[in-house]
């Protein structure tokens, strides 16, 4: 993809983000905003929610005012492996752009990806959760001064979990709490893991009781996509090893990719989302500064391609 590629969109500007040129950097000018106001007036969130039609009338009208292609681009970002992930922005200081919008803003994204999985932690195709200064939840996804590292989505369910969107809605008295992302084919680590027959064994992975998932899954942590190319599946907190050799493969795991130089940590700014293959980018969160009136509203969706095989 050139930049010249890149910028034929019009009433976008696009670049690749400033510490990788494997994330294009998208941003939303406001004209494109201007234009979505009336057809994302048509449905509520309660239609949206009840309707699973109505969403993709929503991704049309997006796609539509780019003469079909964002669609198309966004899906090529996602499914290239020397890119697979992109930000888009939109500009925070309009205040035509609420919670709402972007709730329906990031649903038109997803539609034009695929369809979302069944989110069992909100019983909806996306979950919107808050964190903050206190938690008394069972994972880490709350736990605002650990580290979350780095992971993919969907380990422990039954469904096929080629992306995720990640948006955020608000924010007040946050320092710290980065993103960061590392894509398999920067790990310095990659070939070793790969190659150890322990990661190719089927692990089982569980989920505790606020994820709303009443069973277990087996898998493997790699695998390969079509072309032999690695795929990781894995997050620290929900395998369960069988014996020691799978005990140990998942810490030396787990050591590799957090001591990893080559993970990317940015700041979202309220108003964008991050966007993600999730066979081949890996996410997670540093912690935040303390602060008790800390607040982070995020909403998430993670689905299928259209073409998911
Ligand atoms: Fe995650």
């Amino acid at each position: 993809m050139t930049v010249e590629m890149l910028n034929a969109l019009e009433g976008f500007e696009i670049s690749f983000h400033s510490k990788s040129k494997r994330i294009v950097d998208i941003k939303i000018k406001d004209e494109i905003i201007d234009k979505l106001i009336f057809p994302f007036h048509k449905f509520d969130i309660a239609a949206l929610e009840y309707k699973p039609f109505t969403r993709f009338t929503l991704a049309k009208s997006l796609d539509d005012l780019t003469k079909n292609k964002f669609g198309n681009y966004i899906n090529s970002i996602l499914k290239n492996r020397n890119t697979g992930c992109f930000i888009l922005r939109t500009n925070n200081k309009n205040n035509k752009i609420n919670d709402e919008f972007l709730v329906k803003l990031s649903t038109a994204i997803s539609h034009l990806i695929g369809t979302p999985n069944h989110d069992s932690m909100s019983g909806k195709y996306y979950a919107r959760f808050f964190v903050k200064h206190e938690d008394s939840s069972d994972s880490y996804l709350r736990k605002a001064y650990m580290n979350m590292d780095l992971h993919t989505d969907g380990t422990y369910v039954n469904e096929k979990t080629d992306w995720l969107i990640m948006s955020k809605l608000e924010e007040k008295n946050v320092k710290g709490g980065e993103t960061t992302v590392l894509h398999l084919d920067d790990w310095e680590h990659l070939e070793e893991l790969f190659k150890d027959p322990t990661g190719r064994q089927n692990f089982t992975w569980g989920s505790p009781k606020s994820k709303n998932v009443d069973y277990k899954v087996e898998h493997p942590v790699f695998n390969e996509d079509l072309n032999g190319k690695p795929q990781i599946s894995y997050i620290d907190q929900f395998p369960e090893p069988k014996n020691m050799d799978q005990g140990n493969f998942l810490q030396k795991l787990s050591d590799a990719l957090e001591e990893s130089k080559n993970k990317i940590i940015t700041e979202l700014p309220v108003g964008s989302a991050i966007i993600a293959n999730n066979h081949f980018w890996l996410h997670g969160r540093r912690p935040f500064k303390e602060n008790k009136n800390l607040s982070r509203e995020l909403l998430r969706i993670r689905g299928k391609f259209t073409d998911s095989v």
